[in-house]
């Protein structure tokens, strides 16, 4: 068999400064090509865990562990995990003022070169990735521009984000809730982008609290997220049956 992607073991995770546990034992395996949802009400933990995975300060993980192709992922610096092939797109992506989106996607492309010990592209290489990637998610050329997120709306952030990971080539992308705030229109484009990713040696873990985006990246398995854990794991359906029953139903559930 060959090594999943993500395999996640009784992962307890408390927050640093305090006494309160949020993830209370998640047990995940995501094997290669597969894209998994997890679904879950608002403050169930689905942030804390990529929180976790981006490796974000703020966090005690107290039990458990998180291989990353094999590799102990909570053993590496969050910049290591970026250059291994970890891609994260959070809820609230940050603006970088004064700084061309283009600039940025440079510098973010050639850090993760540099780590892997590869050169820096050339700029004409550079640009034509840029072209290519960013006319499939039409993305115009002026909004590269443009100072990342300065003025976004909620659709430019979420394609500009997945320009971010089309360029990357990550080997995981965690997406959380990259449907908040998207219309119909953007959310198609943002979905038609992933599922354009999706490759036999890259796997993806969707975070969303509806399963509307569902609709358009569907995914091979669903993770019901309760309290800190995944408390029911199924095929699409049970997105569908999450919908129409409401989360309650699965509440105290065990997994
Ligand atoms: N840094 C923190 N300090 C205190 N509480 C936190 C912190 N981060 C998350 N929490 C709490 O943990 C719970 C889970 O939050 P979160 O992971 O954002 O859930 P979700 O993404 O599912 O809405 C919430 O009750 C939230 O208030
Ligand atoms: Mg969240």
């Amino acid at each position: 068999m060959t090594t999943p992607i993500l395999e996640i073991k009784d992962l307890h995770v408390k927050v640093e400064e305090e006494d309160k546990e949020i993830l209370k034992g998640v047990n995940l395996t995501l094997p290669a090509g597969e894209v998994h949802a997890i679904m879950g009400r608002n403050g169930s933990g689905k942030s804390t865990l990529s929180y976790v995975l981006a490796g974000k300060d703020g966090y005690e993980v107290t039990q458990g562990e998180i291989l990353f192709n094999g590799k102990d992922l909570l053993e590496m610096e969050a910049d290591e995990r970026a250059a291994a092939g970890l891609f994260l797109a959070f809820q609230y992506p940050i603006e970088i003022p004064g700084v061309a989106t283009m600039t940025f996607l440079k510098a973010a492309l050639n850090a993760q070169r540099k780590s892997r010990g590869e050169e820096e592209l050339k700029i004409p290489e550079f640009m034509k990735m840029v072209k290519e990637a960013s006319a499939k998610l039409e993305i115009k050329q002026d909004m590269l521009k443009r100072p990342l997120n300065v003025g976004f709306s909620g659709g430019e952030k979420k394609r500009a984000e997945i320009l971010q990971m089309a360029l990357m080539q990550p080997s995981l992308c965690v997406l959380d809730e990259t449907d908040s705030g998207l219309d119909i229109d953007a959310l198609k484009i943002v979905s038609e982008g992933v599922n354009h990713l999706r490759a036999a040696n890259r796997s993806m873990l969707v975070i969303t609290h509806y399963q509307r985006l569902l609709n358009y990246i569907v995914p091979d398995r669903v993770h019901v997220f309760s309290d800190g854990r995944i408390v029911e794991s199924g095929d699409r359906e049970l997105a569908l049956e999450l919908e129409s029953k409401g989360y309650s139903s699965f509440d105290g559930h065990a997994a």
